[in-house]
């Protein structure tokens, strides 16, 4: 999570990065534009009122006065107005990048497989979608376009100087080195503690994001202290990193201010001195006085600038590396199935989630089409990642997985889950109402289908109590319902789906007696057609089924019927006697 780069300023990220304003390149031409124009007007008011100063005010002439006056408002009214448009469309720029960059992350992301999201922490992920796009968006809206400002007023600046009185301009150059040795020190401090503030924040968004979806947990085994604890030593240094960033800069401005006010004190000896022998006039001296002020402001605001840039181009590599890694589910098929019966076969699986620690090995396993079967076993003996390998959501070692003696490696993932309904043990529910979590905005299921499944399922009428009906926002996750609630709207939700096999991951918390008989009627409703495959924990819902496989660590060690195996009095008869003794 931590990123520093050695590199003073990595270039080729840099010009990856400056190819996403190609979409815009007129506007960002325009702009560029605008700020060339604003370099070069940087002179024309000191010189106003050096003429100001030399020429109309010894004359006398009181029509001369008011003309370099009116016309020094005119000019400043038109630098306000360029700058006003160039700000403006800098910052549109960012945000048009902002959104493209923004899409391609969440669709790159969106398409990465399970493993991916297995070992990336969710609150680094939105750091990569929120913040660090954020310091993207800046290197447009202030970073490039301002550095690239900076530098011509200064170039336009010293250039003016030098051509007006070369002799005096080096002399209030004079400080200038020492100018650049501290904004180079300042510069890299900041850079140091800028980097420090982002790695803080993104150390922070992944450690409240994880907090408080596991509030309930923190808070049953009272470890709030403990936990508070750790967001203090998190909260320390992100204020740590920011205030050694402060403090460069309270060193560094008044360091500027003392530069600037020298550059005037060698300007006041020499040019007071030379005005003596007559051949500088007070106007030059203010005009000179004017350019020193407008040269130390831009050369300030540059450090700062830089490091936008280079923040930017540490986010910009940051997210291209999120987008340049393939992390996305293999789909080389375009295949579809048709007409599905609904067999399934694993044959000579192997399947690890860690190298090394297979959860099957050379693991066989076949369901007609049409057959109810039951999945006992114990907790992670592997039930539900049979689920998750049927779906491709890991690829296998070895061996292949057949739908109706289709190798599934070999259809599309979009007709493989179109085919797979699944009710998954922990029942997710997207913060919105009811209508969408169960259509899932599948725009070709219509009010009336939604609701007739609903009241088939059972669900119906507990969705009519709640305030709204179907319009219920059930927030985030779905805790403002009960287990067994979530469970029927997925089970509603797959009903809708009308998939040809149906899988069925009991949850393994206990529901309430009338939920469970509605699930279980649900159950039942939902295998008629279809080939089902119920993992079950209450083994009581489980007795009709066709076949019942118990599964140990990975191996199937008996199959049968209920009465068959209770016959057999081996693993299945000991958990019916287990589970009936419980009661
Ligand atoms: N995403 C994952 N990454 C790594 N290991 C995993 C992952 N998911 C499951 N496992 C491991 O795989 C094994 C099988 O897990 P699985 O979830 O299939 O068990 P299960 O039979 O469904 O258990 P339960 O009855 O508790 O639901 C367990 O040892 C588990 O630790
Ligand atoms: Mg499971």
């Amino acid at each position: 999570m931590t990123n520093k780069t050695g590199k003073a300023f990595d270039w080729s990220i840099f010009f990856r990065l400056y190819k996403y304003s190609q979409p815009y390149k007129l506007w960002f031409f325009f702009t560029l534009f605008l700020v060339l124009a604003l370099a070069g007007m940087a002179v024309i008011r000191p010189e106003q009122m050096r003429s100001l100063l030399d020429e109309a005010l010894p004359s006398g002439d009181g029509h001369a006065v008011l003309w370099i006056s009116l016309s020094f408002l005119g000019v400043l009214l038109l630098e306000t107005v360029i700058q006003y448009v160039q700000t403006y469309i800098a910052n549109w720029l960012a945000q048009r990048i902002t959104l493209d960059l923004r899409s391609t992350i969440f669709k790159k992301t969106i398409h990465n497989k399970l493993a991916y999201f297995d070992k990336t922490p969710v609150g680094q992920l939105v750091t990569r979608h929120i913040s660090d796009v954020d310091g993207i968006a800046e290197v447009f809206s202030v970073g490039l376009l301002d550095i690239v400002r900076d530098i011509l007023k200064l170039v336009v600046i010293l250039g003016f100087m030098l051509y007006l009185d070369w002799k005096m301009a080096l002399v209030v150059m004079l400080p200038i080195p020492v100018l650049i040795w501290a904004t180079r020190l300042f510069q890299k401090a900041v850079k140091n503690s800028f980097q420090d503030v982002r790695n803080e924040v993104a150390r922070m968004n992944v450690f409240v994001q994880e907090h408080l979806t596991g509030m309930h947990l923190i808070q049953l085994f009272n470890n709030q202290k403990r936990e508070q604890r750790k967001f203090e030593e998190i909260n320390q240094s992100h204020r740590d990193a920011h205030i050694r960033g402060i403090w460069a800069y309270s060193v560094f401005f008044p360091v500027v201010e003392l530069l600037s006010a020298s550059s005037v004190a060698l300007l006041l000896w020499f040019g007071v001195k030379q005005s003596l022998s007559l051949d500088i006039s007070p106007g030059l001296i203010l005009e000179f006085s004017t350019f020193i002020t407008m040269m130390y402001r831009p050369i300030r605001q540059m450090a700062d600038n830089f490091n936008v840039l280079q923040m930017g181009v540490v986010n910009a590599e940051r997210v291209f590396k999120l987008i340049d890694e393939d992390n996305s589910e293999t789909d080389h098929s375009e295949s579809a199935l048709e007409e599905v019966r609904g067999s399934i076969s694993f044959q000579d699986v192997t399947f690890s989630y860690v190298d090394g620690q297979p959860i099957f090995e050379r693991f066989d396993l076949n369901i007609e089409a049409g057959k109810h079967v039951a999945i006992v076993g114990s907790t992670g003996s592997g039930k539900t990642t049979i689920i998750s390998l049927l779906n491709r959501f890991y690829n296998l070692d070895s061996g292949s997985i057949f739908i109706d003696s289709k190798n599934i490696n070999y259809i599309s993932l979009y007709s493989l889950r179109r085919t797979i309904g699944v009710v998954l043990q922990d029942v997710f529910l997207f913060s919105d109402s009811i209508r969408n979590n169960l259509k899932l905005y599948d725009e070709s299921i219509t009010d009336e289908s939604m609701i007739q499944a609903s009241k088939q399922v059972g669900a119906h009428d507990f969705i009519m109590a709640l305030p709204g009906g179907y319009d219920f926002d059930v927030k985030e996750r779905g805790t403002l319902l009960s287990t067994g609630q979530r469970q029927l709207l997925a089970f509603v939700r797959v009903f809708l789906q009308n998939p040809k096999i149906v899988i069925l991951d009991e949850a393994t918390s206990s529901v309430d007696t009338d939920s469970e008989i509605l699930i279980q009627r649900a159950t039942e409703l939902l295998s008629v057609g279809r080939t089902t495959i119920a993992i079950a924990h209450r083994l009581s819902t489980i007795k009709n089924s066709d076949v019942i496989y118990v599964l140990e660590k990975g191996r199937v060690v008996e199959s049968g019927s209920h009465e068959e195996l209770m016959t057999l009095g081996g693993h299945y008869c000991n958990l019916v006697e287990l589970q009936f003794t419980d009661k």
